[in-house]
């Protein structure tokens, strides 16, 4: 017998290996729980949700959690678990679309609900579960469904209801299965951590422990596993995933890691300087800094296309990155940065609405070169690559960085790109940087950047007409860059940044701030 302990998340050093399996069914809100049970302690990973039996058996998983989903249940098309996991006797919990699947699986009457409800409920318990310890008898949780449990099949429990909705609870008579039609996971809903971790802690009787420490010596003994005596070829653009992959390869395999920083004289003011200066100079990563900067601007000349100026700079980097690369040989190991969310969205195609970014990746390289893939962030989620850097001891200013895209300014000098404007926007760009850290608006705005517009106005300075271009700001709050809003920065902060651009920038007269959100607008102008 385990001794009694008070339920809850430990830093257990016996880390018996706990994974809780979240079925997907394409839910908007499937990574949130996925992340909500890591950030309570146990490691989780989204698969399909109509994955196979004995792939999810073979997990060994510790839990199960269903999603919701925009489907109905009752529709023949709709994706259903395999029947075969409830004989698994894992404990279980089904989340709205995970609640109405499993009650068509299990002998229970699903229909379209009378009334939809969308927006918060207040539900109301009628019997005792663990689930619920903690929890209020009637509390405020999130709801978002047109369908409706109207009957529960044999052997299970009515735990809950809300004014519009009979069963909105259920849970089975002995097995550890518990079913909401809530989502515990967003943030309206009042005691949703509380009840994931009853689920995990109670139900489930968890150890917890899981953190991104413990992922880091696991990350660094797999890599050693996986490379052997081999060498790993990293490149570098300045942003946090790849410096934080290049710094946790280099952690594995030491010297055995070369990396490559592409200049390609669109980034940001002093980026590639800082790069070296960091991971080079001080931690004495072997990094190779290539200028390319000539290379880029004469095969950009007169380009004005947004698209065609992304194509022109992916080739030229791959085509860079690959003559390094075999300046460099050997090397058996091309290591990339790619994160959850992407591994997640390319493994549930089809059935959520998420849309795939476009990457600056070193397509095509690999299978050319022979290269095997190293992933060691592939199954984070962005904050956590941001913790993890942290805990590789990498300064805030790396690790807190904005997103910023592969084509860098290229983007963000509208029409045809040449050197003297780039100079202009990357000066326009730091003051306005500058003062979002100074005013302590940097880390509460998701990106923030200037552009350079190609239009020419009119303006004053000193007693001369002056006739110059236009820099516009942005800065957004975003969740993912799927969708964002226009950040509301004070005025007197936007004043500042305005003053200081007109005057400080040479040929800028004049500064505007965009006000779009995305939708309509795109982040980025171009
Ligand atoms: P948009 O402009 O599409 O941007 O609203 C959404 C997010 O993606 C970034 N972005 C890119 N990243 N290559 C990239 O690696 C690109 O071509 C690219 N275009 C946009 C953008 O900065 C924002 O974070």
């Amino acid at each position: 017998m385990r001794a009694q302990r008070r339920p809850g998340p430990t830093a257990s050093p016996r880390t018996r290996r706990e994974l809780v399996l979240i079925l997907d069914f394409g839910s908007q809100y499937t990574q949130l729980i996925a992340r909500r049970v890591r950030e309570l302690g146990v490691y989780s990973e989204v698969v399909r949700g109509d994955t196979p039996l004995a792939e999810i058996a073979a997990k060994k998983p510790s839990a199960l959690i269903l999603s919701g989903s925009p489907a109905s249940g009752y529709r023949a098309e709709a994706p259903m678990p395999d029947a075969g996991i409830y004989a698994l006797g894992k404990p279980l919990l089904g989340i709205c679309y995970g609640f109405q699947a499993t009650m068509q699986l299990q002998g229970g009457r699903l229909a379209k609900a009378p009334r939809a409800e969308y927006g918060t409920a207040t539900f109301v318990l009628d019997g005792r579960s663990p689930l619920f310890a903690g929890v209020p008898k009637r509390f405020r949780a999130w709801m978002s469904h047109g369908d409706e449990v109207q009957g529960l099949g044999p052997g299970w429990i009515k735990v809950a209801h809300t004014s519009n909705c009979a069963f909105a609870a259920a849970r089975h008579e002995t097995l550890p299965f518990h079913l909401i039609q809530f989502h515990p996971e967003v943030v309206h809903s009042l005691y949703g951590k509380q009840v994931l971790r009853n689920f995990l802690f109670r139900v489930a009787r968890l150890e917890g422990g899981w953190s991104v420490k413990s992922f880091l010596r696991q990350a660094v003994a797999d890599i050693r596993a996986e490379v052997g005596d081999g060498h790993i070829l990293c490149g570098l653009s300045g942003g946090v995933d790849s410096t934080v992959a290049a710094t946790l390869c280099h952690r594995a395999v030491g010297d055995r890691l070369v990396c490559v920083l592409v200049d390609h004289g669109l980034l940001r003011m002093g980026e590639a300087e800082e790069v070296a200066r960091e991971l080079g100079a001080r931690r004495g990563l072997n990094l190779r800094v290539v200028d390319a900067r000539e290379r880029f601007l004469t095969k950009l000349a007169n380009v004005t296309d947004p698209e065609a100026k992304r194509k022109i700079i992916g080739a030229e980097f791959i085509a860079v990155f690959e003559e390094e690369a075999r300046r460099l040989g050997p090397i058996e190991f091309l290591a990339q940065g790619t994160l959850y969310p992407d591994v997640i969205e390319s493994a549930s195609a089809g059935w959520g609405s998420q849309v795939i970014k476009t990457h600056h990746n070193v397509g095509g390289l690999p299978e050319r070169m022979h290269l095997k893939l190293v992933e060691p962030l592939r199954r984070l989620f962005k904050d956590e690559v941001r913790e993890l850097g942290r805990a590789l001891g990498l300064p805030a200013h790396l690790v807190e960085r904005h997103p910023f895209p592969g084509p860098g300014l290229a983007v963000r000098t509208l029409g045809a790109v040449n050197a003297s404007d780039l100079e202009t926007l990357r000066q326009a760009d730091a003051i306005f940087i500058e003062e979002l850290r100074r005013a302590k608006w940097y880390d509460r705005t998701w990106q923030a950047f200037a552009v350079l517009l190609p239009v020419a106005t009119v303006g004053v300075k000193g007693d001369e007409r002056s006739y110059e271009k236009v820099i516009a700001l942005r800065a957004v709050n975003s969740a993912d860059g799927m969708t964002a809003d226009w950040t509301r920065l004070p005025a007197s902060l936007l004043g500042r940044v305005a003053s200081r651009i007109a005057n400080e920038v040479r040929g800028v007269n004049r500064v505007v701030y965009d006000c779009t959100s995305k939708p309509p607008a795109t982040i980025e102008w171009e």
